[in-house]
């Protein structure tokens, strides 16, 4: 499973140097020039691409790492002048040599190209030199299209329209009417992927621990809980020590390889008597392989009767995810079921540390 995380400054610069090495050589190449004018000319625009560096808004520079964290490439992608608003410029992508041959280029290509669609970007435009074949014919299985170009250019732009794409693969659920209710009235409650719309957040205010592995996603969710960085399988809490979690339509957005680890590690740090809750969606098995995103609207009421609403969208698996999936992590982490109830296509699951 591949991670994309914002680099540290450091790891930023390190990887900015050689991103503007590579691409002072290609532009030397495409041009007929040599690097080091190539690379003048991009030191005089850089200040003008990026007057804020790393914290350029509209530009997303993410280093793509595995599990233990050890990192296999990154990917720049952003806005450029003269290209409109919707649309993104994949400016590098990179996979370390040690990695290669792996399909991680197309992997943190997909991730990219994903978050993009989930920011509202509607196309997704590249440069890619006319001697790299192995490049452009990924491309192309990502679905980037060529632009006509004369036979003797040396560089050719190729562009994507997510929007188009992402109607073929999007299947919409009916929307789901969630009431939640279970909550406890007092006490601190850890709430696991409490980023984005953090629903626990806003109905339980500063009692909640909101944890992400995403910083931008807490920083998206409403104020209110302690919001924490920090990945649900490997829980930075002592044993025994709380007694409510939640988590609210977050384990839809984990692969099924997670899912056991972070059932382990939520039944550790609850006390004995501790409860787990979970609202999550039902997923059938895919009938149609190329539907291949779920997007589920749903309707949140609130204790006042005032209603919110949210899409939550996933990458779809092709088998499905349905309550039993889940009450089967959750007994072999060693939770006993106090109570399921399913409800259209979601599931609320009351899950007790005994
Ligand atoms: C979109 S939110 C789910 C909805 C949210 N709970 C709400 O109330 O609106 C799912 C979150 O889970 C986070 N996530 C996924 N895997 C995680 C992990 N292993 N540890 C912590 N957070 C994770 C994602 O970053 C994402 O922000």
């Amino acid at each position: 499973m591949i991670h994309l995380d914002r680099p540290t400054r450091e790891e930023f610069d390190r990887w900015f140097a050689l991103s503007a090495e590579r691409q002072a050589k290609d532009r030397a190449w495409v041009n007929g020039t040599d690097p080091e004018t190539e690379r003048a000319q991009l030191e005089a625009m850089i200040p003008m691409l990026l007057p804020n560096g790393m914290d350029t808004p509209n530009h997303a520079f993410r280093i793509a790492r595995d599990e233990t964290g050890e990192e296999l490439g990154f990917v720049w992608v952003g806005v450029a002048p003269g290209i409109p608003a919707d649309t993104c410029l994949l400016f590098d992508i990179y996979v370390h040599e040690a990695h290669r041959g792996r399909g991680l280029g197309r992997a943190i290509l997909e991730r990219m190209l994903d978050s993009l669609k989930a920011d509202g970007i509607r196309n997704v435009v590249l440069y890619v030199r006319a001697d790299n074949a192995p490049a452009r014919a990924l491309y192309k299985k990502l679905g980037f299209a060529e632009d006509e170009a004369p036979t003797e250019t040396r560089d050719f732009q190729m562009r994507k329209s997510l929007s188009e794409d992402a109607d073929n693969r999007t299947h919409t659920f009916e929307r789901q009417h969630v009431v939640v209710d279970g909550l406890p009235t007092s006490g601190t409650i850890l709430d696991i992927g409490g980023g984005g719309g953090g629903i626990i957040g806003l109905i339980a205010g500063e009692r909640v621990i909101a944890i992400d592995r995403l910083k931008e996603e807490l920083e998206e969710a409403p104020a209110g809980p302690l919001k924490i960085v920090m990945d649900a399988r490997d829980l930075q809490f002592l044993d025994s020590t709380l007694q409510t979690a939640t988590s609210f339509f977050t384990l839809m957005y984990m692969g099924n390889e997670d899912h056991q680890r972070v059932f382990e590690e939520v039944f550790r740090v609850l006390a004995p008597g501790g409860r787990f809750l979970i609202w999550d969606t039902v997923l059938p098995p895919r009938t149609n392989e190329d539907e291949d995103v779920a997007i589920f609207p749903v309707t949140v009421e609130l204790a006042d009767g005032e209603t919110i609403s949210n899409n939550y969208g996933v990458r779809w698996p092709s088998e499905g995810r349905d309550a039993a999936y889940y009450q089967q992590l959750a007994e072999a982490a060693g939770f006993e079921v106090l109570s399921r109830r399913a409800v259209d296509r979601h599931v609320f699951i009351e899950l007790q540390k005994t």
